[in-house]
Protein backbone atom coordinates (compact mmCIF):
# COMPACT_ATOMS: atom_id res chain seq x y z
CA UNK A 1 0.00 0.00 0.00
CA UNK A 2 1.26 3.61 -0.82
CA UNK A 3 2.04 5.99 2.07
CA UNK A 4 -0.48 6.55 4.17
CA UNK A 5 -1.72 10.42 4.63
CA UNK A 6 -0.39 12.21 7.45
CA UNK A 7 -3.22 14.15 9.51
CA UNK A 8 -3.62 16.61 11.75
CA UNK A 9 -6.99 16.76 13.75
CA UNK A 10 -7.98 20.50 15.89
CA UNK A 11 -10.65 20.31 18.58
CA UNK A 12 -11.87 22.46 20.93
CA UNK A 13 -13.90 20.26 23.15
CA UNK A 14 -15.40 16.51 23.40
CA UNK A 15 -13.55 15.35 20.33
CA UNK A 16 -16.09 12.38 19.62
CA UNK A 17 -15.44 12.96 15.66
CA UNK A 18 -11.81 12.64 16.22
CA UNK A 19 -12.35 9.94 18.38
CA UNK A 20 -13.94 8.22 15.06
CA UNK A 21 -11.15 9.24 12.77
CA UNK A 22 -8.43 7.77 15.72
CA UNK A 23 -10.98 4.30 15.35
CA UNK A 24 -11.00 4.68 11.40
CA UNK A 25 -7.21 4.72 11.59
CA UNK A 26 -6.86 1.67 13.20
CA UNK A 27 -8.94 -0.48 10.73
CA UNK A 28 -7.39 -2.71 8.36
CA UNK A 29 -6.26 -0.78 4.71
CA UNK A 30 -6.94 3.15 6.42
CA UNK A 31 -5.41 5.28 3.67
CA UNK A 32 -4.96 7.79 7.00
CA UNK A 33 -2.64 8.29 10.03
CA UNK A 34 -3.31 10.49 12.64
CA UNK A 35 -0.08 12.51 13.56
CA UNK A 36 -1.17 15.39 15.77
CA UNK A 37 -4.68 16.10 17.79
CA UNK A 38 -4.29 19.75 18.53
CA UNK A 39 -6.67 22.18 20.27
CA UNK A 40 -7.41 25.71 21.38
CA UNK A 41 -8.16 24.28 24.65
CA UNK A 42 -5.77 22.67 27.25
CA UNK A 43 -8.49 20.61 29.31
CA UNK A 44 -10.58 20.05 25.71
CA UNK A 45 -11.62 16.19 26.98
CA UNK A 46 -10.72 14.93 23.34
CA UNK A 47 -6.44 16.16 24.11
CA UNK A 48 -6.86 13.32 26.95
CA UNK A 49 -8.43 10.08 24.95
CA UNK A 50 -5.85 10.82 22.39
CA UNK A 51 -3.05 11.03 25.02
CA UNK A 52 -4.21 7.34 26.09
CA UNK A 53 -4.18 6.20 22.54
CA UNK A 54 -0.61 7.47 22.01
CA UNK A 55 -1.22 10.21 19.56
CA UNK A 56 0.86 13.54 20.12
CA UNK A 57 -1.31 16.33 21.41
CA UNK A 58 -0.71 20.10 21.40
CA UNK A 59 -2.43 22.90 22.63
CA UNK A 60 -2.30 26.37 23.12
CA UNK A 61 -5.55 28.84 24.41
CA UNK A 62 -6.25 31.46 21.83
CA UNK A 63 -7.02 34.00 24.51
CA UNK A 64 -5.26 36.93 24.89
CA UNK A 65 -3.89 36.55 21.32
CA UNK A 66 -4.59 37.77 18.18
CA UNK A 67 -6.07 35.72 15.83
CA UNK A 68 -3.61 35.35 13.12
CA UNK A 69 -0.44 34.79 16.17
CA UNK A 70 -2.82 32.02 17.52
CA UNK A 71 -3.43 30.56 14.28
CA UNK A 72 0.33 30.92 13.37
CA UNK A 73 1.15 28.74 16.34
CA UNK A 74 -1.48 26.34 15.45
CA UNK A 75 -0.06 25.81 12.07
CA UNK A 76 3.89 25.44 13.15
CA UNK A 77 2.82 22.48 15.64
CA UNK A 78 0.66 20.89 12.62
CA UNK A 79 3.89 21.44 9.99
CA UNK A 80 6.64 20.22 12.83
CA UNK A 81 3.72 16.94 13.31
CA UNK A 82 4.18 16.28 9.70
CA UNK A 83 0.57 16.34 8.94
CA UNK A 84 -0.15 17.19 5.19
CA UNK A 85 -3.87 17.36 5.86
CA UNK A 86 -5.98 19.57 8.88
CA UNK A 87 -9.38 18.25 9.64
CA UNK A 88 -11.38 20.23 11.98
CA UNK A 89 -13.61 18.13 14.28
CA UNK A 90 -15.37 20.64 16.34
CA UNK A 91 -12.69 23.62 16.43
CA UNK A 92 -15.14 26.29 17.31
CA UNK A 93 -12.52 28.89 16.17
CA UNK A 94 -12.80 31.44 13.35
CA UNK A 95 -9.62 31.14 11.15
CA UNK A 96 -8.01 33.93 9.41
CA UNK A 97 -7.30 33.86 5.80
CA UNK A 98 -3.65 33.10 5.93
CA UNK A 99 -4.06 30.02 7.67
CA UNK A 100 -7.01 28.97 5.54
CA UNK A 101 -4.92 29.70 2.38
CA UNK A 102 -1.84 27.83 3.84
CA UNK A 103 -4.26 24.69 3.69
CA UNK A 104 -5.92 25.04 0.92
CA UNK A 105 -7.68 22.14 -0.69
CA UNK A 106 -5.80 20.50 2.62
CA UNK A 107 -8.42 21.46 5.08
CA UNK A 108 -11.67 19.85 5.96
CA UNK A 109 -14.30 20.27 8.01
CA UNK A 110 -17.85 18.61 9.62
CA UNK A 111 -20.69 20.48 9.60
CA UNK A 112 -24.19 19.33 11.53
CA UNK A 113 -26.80 20.44 8.77
CA UNK A 114 -27.03 19.92 5.30
CA UNK A 115 -25.38 22.95 3.71
CA UNK A 116 -25.87 25.16 2.06
CA UNK A 117 -28.34 24.99 4.99
CA UNK A 118 -27.57 26.44 8.45
CA UNK A 119 -24.43 27.57 8.79
CA UNK A 120 -23.28 28.69 12.20
CA UNK A 121 -24.67 27.55 15.18
CA UNK A 122 -28.04 26.42 16.45
CA UNK A 123 -28.55 24.23 13.47
CA UNK A 124 -30.65 21.42 14.78
CA UNK A 125 -33.29 23.96 16.20
CA UNK A 126 -33.38 25.84 12.86
CA UNK A 127 -33.88 22.90 10.96
CA UNK A 128 -36.56 21.82 13.62
CA UNK A 129 -38.58 25.39 13.87
CA UNK A 130 -38.14 25.08 9.79
CA UNK A 131 -40.41 21.95 9.98
CA UNK A 132 -37.92 20.45 7.77
CA UNK A 133 -38.33 16.51 7.00
CA UNK A 134 -34.66 15.72 7.17
CA UNK A 135 -31.37 17.47 8.65
CA UNK A 136 -28.09 15.88 8.25
CA UNK A 137 -24.49 16.67 8.26
CA UNK A 138 -22.17 17.86 5.73
CA UNK A 139 -17.95 17.25 5.00
CA UNK A 140 -16.37 20.39 3.23
CA UNK A 141 -13.52 22.03 2.04
CA UNK A 142 -12.34 24.92 4.27
CA UNK A 143 -12.40 28.31 2.46
CA UNK A 144 -12.08 31.55 3.94
CA UNK A 145 -16.35 32.21 4.38
CA UNK A 146 -17.59 30.34 7.43
CA UNK A 147 -19.51 26.89 7.00
CA UNK A 148 -19.08 27.19 3.64
CA UNK A 149 -15.97 25.55 0.47
CA UNK A 150 -17.02 22.78 -1.61
CA UNK A 151 -19.29 20.00 -0.10
CA UNK A 152 -17.59 16.19 -0.63
CA UNK A 153 -20.29 14.46 1.66
CA UNK A 154 -23.22 14.51 2.92
CA UNK A 155 -25.68 11.86 4.88
CA UNK A 156 -29.45 12.53 5.47
CA UNK A 157 -30.90 12.02 9.06
CA UNK A 158 -34.70 12.24 9.12
CA UNK A 159 -36.33 14.25 12.03
CA UNK A 160 -39.03 12.65 13.58
CA UNK A 161 -42.02 14.12 14.70
CA UNK A 162 -40.85 14.79 18.54
CA UNK A 163 -37.23 15.20 18.47
CA UNK A 164 -35.70 17.97 20.08
CA UNK A 165 -32.55 19.43 19.63
CA UNK A 166 -30.30 17.38 21.82
CA UNK A 167 -32.24 14.37 19.99
CA UNK A 168 -31.55 14.88 16.95
CA UNK A 169 -27.95 15.74 17.81
CA UNK A 170 -27.78 12.72 19.09
CA UNK A 171 -28.80 10.88 15.66
CA UNK A 172 -26.77 13.25 13.29
CA UNK A 173 -23.85 12.91 15.18
CA UNK A 174 -23.63 9.20 15.08
CA UNK A 175 -23.81 9.68 10.40
CA UNK A 176 -20.85 12.31 11.48
CA UNK A 177 -18.83 9.41 12.71
CA UNK A 178 -19.65 7.39 10.02
CA UNK A 179 -19.26 9.92 6.98
CA UNK A 180 -16.08 12.15 8.38
CA UNK A 181 -13.21 8.99 8.00
CA UNK A 182 -14.88 7.58 4.74
CA UNK A 183 -15.12 10.36 3.62
CA UNK A 184 -11.20 11.73 4.35
CA UNK A 185 -10.09 8.19 3.40
CA UNK A 186 -12.13 9.31 -0.34
CA UNK A 187 -10.05 12.61 -0.01
CA UNK A 188 -6.58 11.40 0.21
CA UNK A 189 -6.87 8.94 -2.14
CA UNK A 190 -8.41 11.04 -4.82
CA UNK A 191 -5.48 11.15 -7.24
CA UNK A 192 -5.67 7.09 -7.58
CA UNK A 193 -9.33 7.44 -8.54
CA UNK A 194 -9.62 7.72 -12.49
CA UNK A 195 -12.76 9.16 -12.11
CA UNK A 196 -11.50 12.22 -10.07
CA UNK A 197 -8.63 12.62 -12.62
CA UNK A 198 -10.39 12.52 -15.38
CA UNK A 199 -12.68 15.55 -14.02
CA UNK A 200 -9.57 17.26 -13.17
CA UNK A 201 -8.71 16.95 -17.00
CA UNK A 202 -11.96 17.95 -18.51
CA UNK A 203 -12.08 21.05 -16.32
CA UNK A 204 -8.54 22.08 -17.97
CA UNK A 205 -9.37 21.27 -21.19
CA UNK A 206 -12.74 22.76 -21.29
CA UNK A 207 -11.27 26.10 -19.95
CA UNK A 208 -9.45 26.49 -23.35
CA UNK A 209 -11.68 28.67 -25.62
CA UNK A 210 -13.79 26.99 -28.38
CA UNK A 211 -13.25 23.27 -27.46
CA UNK A 212 -15.68 20.41 -26.92
CA UNK A 213 -15.50 17.10 -26.23
CA UNK A 214 -15.62 13.95 -28.22
CA UNK A 215 -14.84 10.70 -27.58
CA UNK A 216 -12.36 8.96 -29.87
CA UNK A 217 -12.40 5.09 -29.79
CA UNK A 218 -14.17 5.62 -26.08
CA UNK A 219 -11.13 7.57 -25.12
CA UNK A 220 -12.28 11.11 -23.51
CA UNK A 221 -10.71 13.52 -26.05
CA UNK A 222 -11.20 17.31 -26.35
CA UNK A 223 -11.38 19.55 -29.69
CA UNK A 224 -10.59 22.96 -30.88
CA UNK A 225 -13.04 24.84 -33.42
CA UNK A 226 -16.47 23.51 -34.25
CA UNK A 227 -18.29 20.51 -33.72
CA UNK A 228 -17.38 19.81 -37.93
CA UNK A 229 -13.77 20.86 -38.36
CA UNK A 230 -12.83 20.61 -34.69
CA UNK A 231 -9.33 19.20 -34.50
CA UNK A 232 -8.19 17.18 -31.02
CA UNK A 233 -5.46 18.24 -29.04
CA UNK A 234 -5.64 15.65 -25.69
CA UNK A 235 -7.18 12.12 -25.23
CA UNK A 236 -7.31 10.24 -22.03
CA UNK A 237 -6.12 7.44 -21.90
CA UNK A 238 -6.89 4.71 -19.35
CA UNK A 239 -5.94 0.68 -20.30
CA UNK A 240 -5.79 2.48 -23.81
CA UNK A 241 -4.71 -0.13 -26.52
CA UNK A 242 -3.62 -2.53 -23.60
CA UNK A 243 -1.17 0.42 -21.65
CA UNK A 244 -1.59 -0.27 -17.61
CA UNK A 245 -1.02 3.30 -16.91
CA UNK A 246 -3.19 6.57 -17.07
CA UNK A 247 -2.31 9.04 -18.90
CA UNK A 248 -2.94 12.30 -21.07
CA UNK A 249 -1.83 12.43 -24.90
CA UNK A 250 -1.10 16.00 -25.54
CA UNK A 251 0.55 17.62 -29.00
CA UNK A 252 4.14 18.38 -28.77
CA UNK A 253 5.96 20.54 -31.36
CA UNK A 254 7.66 17.17 -33.08
CA UNK A 255 9.24 14.15 -32.44
CA UNK A 256 12.40 16.05 -31.43
CA UNK A 257 10.65 17.58 -28.49
CA UNK A 258 8.97 14.15 -27.45
CA UNK A 259 12.17 12.90 -27.18
CA UNK A 260 13.61 15.45 -25.34
CA UNK A 261 10.91 14.97 -23.09
CA UNK A 262 10.89 11.42 -22.66
CA UNK A 263 14.76 11.80 -22.26
CA UNK A 264 14.35 14.27 -18.70
CA UNK A 265 11.68 12.45 -17.60
CA UNK A 266 11.13 8.66 -18.49
CA UNK A 267 8.77 7.96 -15.69
CA UNK A 268 6.66 10.24 -16.61
CA UNK A 269 6.58 11.14 -20.44
CA UNK A 270 6.22 8.01 -22.90
CA UNK A 271 5.39 7.61 -26.76
CA UNK A 272 2.42 6.58 -26.98
CA UNK A 273 1.41 3.55 -29.11
CA UNK A 274 -0.04 4.90 -32.35
CA UNK A 275 -0.24 8.63 -31.60
CA UNK A 276 3.51 8.55 -30.99
CA UNK A 277 4.98 8.44 -34.41
CA UNK A 278 3.04 11.57 -35.41
CA UNK A 279 4.77 13.74 -31.82
CA UNK A 280 2.26 13.27 -29.53
CA UNK A 281 3.49 12.83 -25.75
CA UNK A 282 1.78 10.77 -23.24
CA UNK A 283 1.96 12.30 -19.48
CA UNK A 284 1.62 9.68 -16.69
CA UNK A 285 -1.63 10.94 -14.48
CA UNK A 286 -1.19 7.78 -12.04
CA UNK A 287 1.69 8.93 -10.02
CA UNK A 288 0.42 10.50 -7.27
CA UNK A 289 2.27 13.49 -7.20
CA UNK A 290 0.63 15.04 -10.71
CA UNK A 291 2.05 18.27 -10.82
CA UNK A 292 -2.29 20.21 -12.27
CA UNK A 293 0.05 22.95 -13.41
CA UNK A 294 2.19 21.62 -15.47
CA UNK A 295 -0.96 19.88 -17.39
CA UNK A 296 -2.49 23.06 -17.59
CA UNK A 297 0.20 24.43 -19.54
CA UNK A 298 0.78 20.98 -21.97
CA UNK A 299 -3.21 21.36 -22.72
CA UNK A 300 -2.84 24.65 -23.63
CA UNK A 301 0.87 24.45 -25.59
CA UNK A 302 -1.11 21.22 -27.80
CA UNK A 303 -4.18 23.28 -28.26
CA UNK A 304 -2.02 25.98 -29.80
CA UNK A 305 -0.97 23.63 -31.73
CA UNK A 306 -4.12 22.95 -33.51
CA UNK A 307 -6.34 25.87 -32.77
CA UNK A 308 -7.49 28.14 -35.96
CA UNK A 309 -5.01 30.84 -36.30
CA UNK A 310 -7.93 33.73 -35.50
CA UNK A 311 -8.04 32.10 -31.67
CA UNK A 312 -4.13 31.54 -31.04
CA UNK A 313 -3.98 35.24 -32.61
CA UNK A 314 -6.69 36.43 -30.27
CA UNK A 315 -4.51 34.47 -27.42
CA UNK A 316 -0.86 36.47 -28.69
CA UNK A 317 -2.46 39.92 -28.24
CA UNK A 318 -3.82 39.13 -24.66
CA UNK A 319 -0.27 38.00 -24.23
CA UNK A 320 0.66 41.21 -24.98
CA UNK A 321 -0.90 43.35 -22.35
C1 LIG B 1 -20.02 18.15 15.86
O1 LIG B 1 -21.41 17.92 15.87
C2 LIG B 1 -19.65 18.99 14.65
O2 LIG B 1 -20.45 18.75 13.53
C3 LIG B 1 -19.89 20.39 15.17
O3 LIG B 1 -19.42 20.35 16.49
C4 LIG B 1 -19.61 19.05 17.02
C5 LIG B 1 -18.31 18.59 17.66
O4 LIG B 1 -18.47 17.39 18.34
N1 LIG B 1 -19.19 21.35 14.37
C6 LIG B 1 -19.66 22.56 14.05
O5 LIG B 1 -20.72 22.98 14.43
C7 LIG B 1 -18.75 23.38 13.12
N2 LIG B 1 -19.43 24.51 12.58
P1 LIG B 1 -17.22 16.51 18.72
O6 LIG B 1 -16.24 17.41 19.47
O7 LIG B 1 -17.76 15.44 19.63
O8 LIG B 1 -16.64 15.97 17.46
Amino acid sequence: MADKAKIAILISGRGSNMAAMVYAAKTPDCPFEIMLVASNDPDAPGLRLAEAESIATFAHRHKGLAREAHDEIMHDAIVQSGAEYVVLAGYMRILSDGFVRKWTNHMLNIHPSLLPKYKGLDTYQRAIDAGDRVAGCSVHLVTAELDDGPVLAQTEVAILSDDDADTLAGRILIAEHQLYPATLARYVTRENDPDWILGQVRERAMALAETHERPSFGAPGWRVGSERTGKYFAYFAQSHHGEASIALLVKTTGTDEQAALIDADPELYYSPKFYGKSGWIAIRLDTGSTDWDHITERLYKSWCQVAPRRLTKMVEIADQF
